[in-house]
């Protein structure tokens, strides 16, 4: 059986959604969907850990804040010192990489990780969530960064739609179940 893992970015605190800021609560929306994807894997009797990529100095509650130094990082190319993990990294065949679309790419913080773990032999897939820009630059991003490890294509969530999560991984797995099992 496939050793799985879901790595995945998210901001709890404020966000923009749909030009409001909002409080969406300490649990964001890629967590919610890892946390979906998790469930769905489970129930098909595989195993699959997750692990969250989180900045050694935290990405405060606020919009603005946050998005400023997201903007900061970004321009200046910062891969900012991210909590070490997961333990037996290496062990993992098949890794999900979770994370916002932060200003047309993935958090720097996404960066950080891919840049410092040995991705030979594993496939990685992608999946986003976003106010309307899908992927954008993020994968073109991640792979500047990547030490071996095959992209394949994953799975895009709309900020808005968030109920639809669960149909947009039901209908990934489906449609890749080969490369899960
Ligand atoms: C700092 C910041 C920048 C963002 N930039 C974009 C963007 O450029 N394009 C986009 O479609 N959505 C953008 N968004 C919206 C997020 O991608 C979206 O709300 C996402 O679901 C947040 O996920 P999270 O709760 O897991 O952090 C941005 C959000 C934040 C906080």
């Amino acid at each position: 059986m496939k050793k799985i893992l879901i790595a995945y970015f998210s901001h709890g605190g404020e966000n923009l959604i749909e030009n409001t800021i909002q409080d969406i609560g300490p649990v964001g929306n890629t967590a919610k969907a890892a946390q979906i994807l998790q469930g769905n894997l489970v129930a098909m009797g595989l195993e699959a850990d997750l692990f969250e990529i989180e900045a050694k100095e935290p990405y405060p509650f606020s919009y603005m804040d946050t998005a400023n130094r997201a903007r900061q990082e970004k321009m200046m190319g910062t891969k900012p010192a991210i909590k070490e993990g997961p333990e037996g990294f290496e062990g993992y065949d098949l890794v999900f990489l979770g994370y916002p679309n932060w200003w047309g790419t993935c958090p720097q913080a996404v960066l950080s990780f891919t840049s410092t773990h040995d991705f030979r032999g594993k496939v990685l897939v992608p999946f986003v969530t976003h106010g309307g820009q899908i992927f954008l630059y993020s994968i073109e991003d991640i792979r500047a960064t990547l030490i071996g490890g095959d992209i394949i294509n994953g799975f895009a969530i709309s900020a808005s739609y968030m109920n639809g999560a669960e149909a947009v991984i039901k209908d990934w797995i489906e449609n890749n179940s080969e490369i899960l099992l």
